[in-house]
């Protein structure tokens, strides 16, 4: 059984998602480049009987980082033990999951750039020789006590590769960089969901469905369900390209996939702050977001699709941002 060592990490949305995961590299949509990488190490791994190196998943919410990790189990053919880096508080709580892992398990921490500075230090040793030393008790009658380890992949997922400490990061063999998925990666996906559900979509549907979720197959499937909702309800059950467009536009998802608050973060830059520059700090303040979820899930997208850039003072709305909320383009 694999396990999931902080339940509590887990809503009803992620439990859900859980049946719609794919569990293997044939059943796993997109990311081709990073399947394709990890398919040669997997199978280089095998050959040796060895664990497979350390891999280090990076980018954005959403885009499957955590179903990556248990495909790379799946495939190995081992068990995975899946925790993050807030749960692990104090050193004695890796130790805990280290000492029930089978050789060869996956590791699996999510939001690795969380964990406490005491416990990333206990981890070098674990990841590199596979041992750890840890201190009991404490002035006078403290010991160190010495633990070796079954050889193990940690598999670590973060939004934030920069926030990662160099120590920890030089310890990961394998990186991977996951992207923004392809229209076409998310329409298939989208098919593959309604499958499952046993939901009536044709392809205008699907394609319309992909190009409104930010690139994001998380955004697909939530998009897809709540469809689903207004075909029942509205229309004869069938997820078609007209049907798709009322219920998206109803949940205030635009053309460019942008939901309410992208557009209010557009907006508040526009009519506040003349377009910027402005600091991610007080835009954040100024739309009611904290920091992490605007730096996180908001910006990467509106900065690869080209509504925000980047600058030295601050972040400035593009043209096309006015263009796209209708705002008169300003004169440079
Ligand atoms: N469901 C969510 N993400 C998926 C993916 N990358 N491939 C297949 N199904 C998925």
């Amino acid at each position: 059984m694999n396990e999931n060592l902080n339940p509590e990490i887990q809503d009803d949305e992620q439990v859900e998602e859980l049946s719609l995961r794919p569990v293997s590299f044939a059943q796993y949509i997109g990311q081709d480049k990073v399947k394709e990488q990890l398919e040669i190490f997997i199978a280089a791994a095998k050959q040796r009987e060895e664990a497979l190196d350390h891999v280090l998943l990076f980018g954005p919410p959403g885009l499957g980082k955590t179903t990556m990790a248990f495909v790379i189990a799946n495939e190995l053919g081992v068990q995975v033990k899946q925790t993050s880096g807030p749960a692990i508080e104090k050193p004695g709580d890796l130790v805990a999951i280290l000492n029930e892992l089978a050789p060869g398990d996956v590791l699996f921490i999510d939001e690795i750039h969380r964990l406490p500075m005491t416990v990333e230090e206990v981890l070098y040793s674990a990841m590199e020789d596979f041992y750890i030393d840890i201190m009991i008790g404490s002035g006078d009658g403290s010991r160190s006590v010495h633990l070796d380890l079954p050889p193990f992949t940690l598999v670590g997922a973060t939004t934030r590769a920069g926030m990662l400490s160099n120590p920890l990061r030089a310890r990961f063999g394998i990186s991977a960089h996951m992207e923004y998925y392809t229209t076409e990666d998310l329409e298939t996906i989208t098919k593959r969901t309604a499958d499952i559900f046993e939901a009536e979509i044709v392809d205008e549907g699907a394609h319309e469905i992909a190009l409104r979720s930010r690139g994001t197959p998380r955004i697909a499937n939530r998009l897809l369900k709540r469809v689903r909702d207004f075909a029942q309800i509205r229309g004869n059950g069938k997820i078609d390209r007209p049907i798709t467009d009322q219920a998206l536009t109803m949940l205030d998802v635009d053309v460019e996939g942008l939901d309410y608050i992208d557009q209010k973060l557009l907006r508040t830059m526009i009519e506040l702050y003349n377009g910027g520059p402005v600091g991610l700090g007080t835009l954040s303040v100024a739309i009611a977001e904290d920091v992490e979820t605007v730096e996180d899930m908001y910006e990467p997208y509106l900065i690869q699709k080209g509504f925000i850039i980047r600058t030295k003072q601050g972040r400035r709305a593009t043209a096309k941002a006015y263009e796209h909320l209708g705002y008169p383009v300003p004169e440079l």
